[in-house]
């Protein structure tokens, strides 16, 4: 009878060891696939529980940055976080000395805090509570704590040595997993990194003004250190004044009313040390300034604030505020990521603080060069106006007077435009505004404005347009472009001489073809012709003419050529696409 117990106590105890076997097993393998932290908390916990015989089982990530224990509890259809400090409570205990603790009874340990039943309504008895160490092959290290596995009431009597010894196997089966759990959020973590470095290197390309691409920057940063609101202030390289700014999340015209010292401070600890700076707990931070998340209208818990250096000069600052999890802190890990940003942000800023600049110094010296353009080319309508004036002051018919006036405003019109180019191209406007022009109106407008004052000058003046065709020009652009080539020719020809201009379809294009029978231009300075200085042969030639000529038509999207014999004439060839 005696016996008969024995063996079947012996073969439950059997069953009982195959199931834990199998349990391990089954842990081991679903422990080994799952990498993801969140989903191991669950999983271990269900399968402890049930390997445990025990009613709830918590496994906690301790956290020694932080000084914390959290974990992720599912109840009901919710998941529940829970925090305690290391040092506090059972699982707090074990977290701080690596001891196992095996009570039976909690309310008998002082350790035992029951200020959680009290909230939770459940009633603890016994605690089992377990650290997992680091998995390390080196032993002579002393092995950090990672984690603590906790089992709370035993369904049928305590906790007893051997479900010690069945917790600390599945301890260590734990820390393998939750080894390759933390390795692959670094990894992950270190991926993402990549990415953004990667990114923004490819946004930069993209951007084309300072704005947007602090705006793309301060984007990626939120997302990758996931904050609530983000600020870049930019200091201006010649007055030294933080003034620039770009904001994620924050009310821009608020943040504009800021006046930044960069002496005080969290940003006035940054820019002296050229150091990160962050902390967890603004509110009891001496250098934080609490008006300062008013006036930004943000209730500020956590800040980070790192310098844009480059070299030692701080050129800006990057603040963040707020991890957008409520439960998630500024770490060193964040703030290694935030300084390899910093820096990478300053380069890319440097490069456009740079190019920038070399904008507008490019810009004055072409407002120099337009200037020069325009006073050339003013003299010619000027020239023209005093023309015009002459021929009205001797004319008596009445109509031929107005068509006199008319040409006299036009030229009047025609030089203020000029003027007005220079202005729209200091503020980075375009000055060619072309329109569809029919061929023979442009041909129109100009012997309707020069014929005259070359036939008065004694040269024979023709003109002639053989397409209905349409271009896309500036039609002031073009009246100087003929206009300056028809200066030379007349320079070129003793009175006599014949100027002509014609319009001929020619494949794609139009061709403007203007003719003289004069000079010819000399071998020395056909190759470099349309260069500007070029001039031979004529007293206060300044050479600029023909550059002129051509840049405007380039511009268009002509293009010019020219042939021409000594002493026996030149004709200068201009094609622009046509329309129809
Ligand atoms: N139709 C032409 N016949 C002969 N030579 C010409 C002709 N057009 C230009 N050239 C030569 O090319 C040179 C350069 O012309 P360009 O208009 O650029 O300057 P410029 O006429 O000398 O000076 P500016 O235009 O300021 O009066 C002229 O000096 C002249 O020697
Ligand atoms: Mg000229």
């Amino acid at each position: 009878m005696d016996m008969q117990k024995t063996i079947s106590e012996l073969e439950k105890q059997l069953q009982r060891k195959s199931i834990e076997m199998d349990s391990i097993q089954h842990i081991g393998r679903a422990l080994s696939s799952e990498l993801r932290l969140e989903r191991l908390l669950m999983l271990v916990i269900e399968e402890v529980n049930k390997l445990m015989d025990a009613e709830r089982g918590t496994f906690y990530i301790v956290d020694q940055e932080k000084g914390e224990l959290w974990s992720k509890v599912a109840q009901k259809a919710e998941i529940l976080e829970i925090r305690l400090k290391i040092g506090v409570g059972i699982a707090g205990h074990v977290a701080k000395t690596g001891d196992v603790i095996n009570i039976p009874d909690a309310y008998k340990d002082d350790r035992f805090n029951p200020a959680i039943d009290k909230k939770t309504g459940y009633k603890t008895r016994s605690i089992l509570c377990m650290p997992i160490f680091e998995a390390s092959n080196d032993t002579s290290k002393e092995r950090n704590i990672i984690g603590v596995l906790q089992v709370l009431n035993k369904r049928n009597g305590v906790f007893e040595k051997n479900d010690e010894e069945l917790l600390a196997s599945m301890a260590s089966q734990i820390a393998i997993s939750l080894n390759n759990s933390v390795l692959y959020s670094k990894l992950e973590r270190k991926v993402n990194e990549l990415n953004l470095l990667f990114d923004t290197e490819r946004e930069l390309n993209k951007a084309y003004t300072l704005e947007e691409l602090l705006n793309i920057l301060i984007e990626k940063i939120t997302e990758t250190i996931r904050v609530e609101a983000a600020l870049i202030t930019l200091r201006d390289p010649k007055t030294h004044e933080f003034s620039r700014r770009v904001v994620k999340n924050l009310d821009r015209e608020k943040v504009d009313k800021l006046t930044f010292s960069g002496k005080s401070g969290i940003v006035g600890k940054v820019v002296q040390t050229g150091e990160v700076y962050y902390s967890n707990d603004a509110g009891n931070d001496p250098l934080f300034k609490k008006e300062f998340g008013k006036k930004i209208g943000l209730d500020i818990k956590q800040v980070a604030c790192v310098p844009l250096k480059i070299d030692d000069n701080v050129i800006g600052i990057l603040e963040i505020f707020n991890k957008s999890d409520k439960n998630d802190y500024f770490s060193t890990d964040d703030m290694r990521l935030l300084s390899s940003l910093a820096s990478q942000i300053s380069r890319t800023i440097e490069t456009f603080q740079l190019r920038e600049e070399k904008i507008k110094a490019d810009r004055l010296s072409a407002i120099g060069n337009m200037m020069s353009t325009i006073v050339h080319d003013l003299r010619t309508p000027m020239n023209n106006i005093y023309g015009f004036v002459d021929l009205l002051q001797e004319e008596d018919d009445q109509e031929t007077r107005k068509d006199y006036a008319d040409i006299v405003i036009q030229q009047i019109k025609f030089l203020t435009n000029m003027t007005t180019d220079v202005l729209d191209f200091a503020k980075g406007k375009s000055s060619i505004l072309p329109v569809k022009c029919a061929v023979n109106k442009i041909l129109d407008d100009f012997s309707r404005f020069f014929e005259a004052d070359v036939k008065k000058k004694g040269y024979l003046f023709e003109s002639a347009c053989n397409t209905a065709s349409m271009i896309y020009v500036d039609p002031e652009k073009i009246q100087r472009i003929f206009m300056n080539i028809m200066k030379n020719a007349l320079e070129a020809m003793d009175p006599g001489g014949k100027f002509s201009i014609v319009a001929n379809k020619e494949k794609d294009n139009v061709l403007f073809l203007l003719s003289d029978n004069g000079s010819g231009i000399p071998d020395e300075i056909k190759e470099t012709l349309f260069d500007s200085f070029v001039t031979s042969g004529k007293k206060g030639g300044t050479g600029l003419g023909l550059a002129i000529v051509k840049k405007l038509i380039e511009e268009q999207k002509g293009r010019i050529e020219v042939e021409s014999e000594v002493n026996k004439g030149t004709t200068f060839k201009i094609y622009f696409p046509r329309l129809n």
